[in-house]
């Protein structure tokens, strides 16, 4: 039996996360589970679900809620870690600043993308040593926290021996999508994928040893990756926003010959088309605290006023189930193949060693072991190399204190079309994140 910490325990995601953990029970037994946030406030309302949810599914679990880092990584086993540092406020100020210069809005891709690493490096790296300090010696960190690329390159550099496995859901969820378009289940599609976080490519998907990608491609090319009813395939995932990402990945499959992009791909390629096609008064941001997290804190207003529980009120799908799988094939060495985000170390032949790629790995108790990819195509080793090059001088930037260096990391990234554009970009991101930036 484990002792399980999620980080991050005021998520809107966490009754999700419990929910899926909790389904696993009999393979994956917790005997304590902990959540743990510097926001007390926000993570005992969350609370209010979990406690339902493991009341109802787990009753004899012991649940400890948290703000002391002692307290919440004492001997524990596995830590989920999905921090939102500066919240969907911040959030919501990434997507729109750039936006103010028709450059894309955008969490993790973009100025945006950019400005939450610099929040989040730091912070992560104080979450590591905690749970080094505190944890058992054989204590997996399970990070989703984003921008996933940027920060497992500054973990990459600053805890290079850290047990930590970074993960990201967006292929998984592309992988739902293309199960649900294929009549299958998505267990049974295996995918050879290559590329960085939020930046890659499907290049191979067998169903029982058969290539379906020419299958996919032909329906993605008209349909993008949706099936008609996306409401039954998943509910989170079936909001207009992200409806419409998943429309647009037709323009990128009928253009370019081979694989299947990431949706995040659009952002870099298509930028001009989604600027247009954004309304900059109300971004993402804007829905998912009107939704998601107004759903969520509804439901825990009205339990606690009526002691009836919304079941609706929070989203278990692939986000959850994901990580709680990847935990298992850890604990219990099952070497099953997921998507993952590693140190290439020669895994993609023609890019550096020590890029932090997304490739699949067979992930072991020890960790993952990478599939050999192999030499990719120019057309995408140019695009990694670029982004690459942009996700190293920003880290660069927060290392050094570098004020330059961020200017050509923003100048370096596709979305921005020239150094003025970079520049004010920053200077306006500086100011919003005075509070949580290192200084440049
Ligand atoms: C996917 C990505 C995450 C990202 C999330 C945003 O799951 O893999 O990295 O944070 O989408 O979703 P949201 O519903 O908050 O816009
Ligand atoms: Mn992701």
């Amino acid at each position: 039996t484990f002792i399980l910490t999620i980080a991050g325990g005021g998520s809107t995601y966490t009754p999700g996360i419990v929910k899926s953990l909790l389904m696993r029970k009999d393979q994956f037994k917790l005997e304590e589970l902990r959540m743990y946030d510097i926001d007390a406030e926000r993570q005992n309302k969350v609370a209010v679900i979990v406690k339902e949810v493991v009341k109802e599914m787990d009753p004899s679990l012991k649940l400890v809620l948290t703000t002391d880092p002692e307290e919440a990584f004492k001997d524990a086993d596995f830590v989920f870690a999905q921090m939102r540092v500066g919240k969907y406020k911040m959030r919501e100020l990434d997507e729109k600043i750039p936006l103010k210069y028709d450059v894309v809005g955008q969490e993790t891709c973009g100025p945006g993308g950019m400005a939450y690493g610099l929040r989040t490096i730091f912070p992560m790296i104080e979450l590591i040593d905690f749970v080094e300090k505190y944890a058992k010696k054989t204590c997996w960190i399970v990070n989703y926290s984003n921008p996933a690329s940027i920060v497992a390159e500054a973990i990459r550099r600053l805890r290079p021996n850290s047990r930590i496995m970074n993960i990201c859901d967006m292929p998984v969820g592309v992988m739902r999508n293309m199960a649900a378009i294929l009549g299958v289940a998505r267990e049974e599609l295996t995918v050879d994928y290559f590329g960085l976080n939020h930046f890659g490519w499907f290049t191979k998907v067998y169903v029982n040893g058969e290539d379906k990608l020419p299958v996919l491609r032909e329906h993605a090319r008209v349909h993008g990756l949706l099936t008609e009813d996306m409401s039954k395939v998943d509910v989170q995932h079936s909001d207009p926003s992200w409806i419409k990402t998943y429309k647009n990945i037709k323009y990128l499959v009928d253009m370019f010959p081979e694989y299947i992009p990431n949706p995040y791909m659009q952002y870099y390629l298509l930028s001009d088309h989604i600027v247009a096609n954004t309304n900059k008064e109300r971004t993402r941001a804007n829905e998912v605290m009107e939704g998601r997290e107004k759903r969520l804190f509804d439901a825990v207003d009205q339990y606690l006023a009526t002691g009836e529980m919304n079941k609706d009120a929070f989203y278990v799908g692939v986000h959850g189930l994901f990580i709680v799988d990847v935990a298992i094939s850890l604990a219990f060495d099952l070497r099953k193949r997921f998507l993952v985000i590693v140190e290439n170390k020669g895994a993609i032949k023609n890019l550096p060693d020590d890029a932090m790629v997304e490739i699949p790995a067979y992930i072991t108790s020890n960790g993952p072991e990478p599939v050999r990819v192999g030499e990719i195509p120019t057309f995408y080793k140019g695009l990694i190399e670029q982004q690459l090059a942009a996700e190293k001088l920003l880290v660069d930037a927060a290392l050094e204190n570098s004020y330059e260096k961020a200017l050509m990391a923003f100048t370096m990234n596709k979305t921005v079309k020239s150094a003025f554009q970079a520049k004010q970009i920053l200077d306006d991101l500086i100011e919003a994140n005075k509070e949580y930036w290192p200084e440049l």
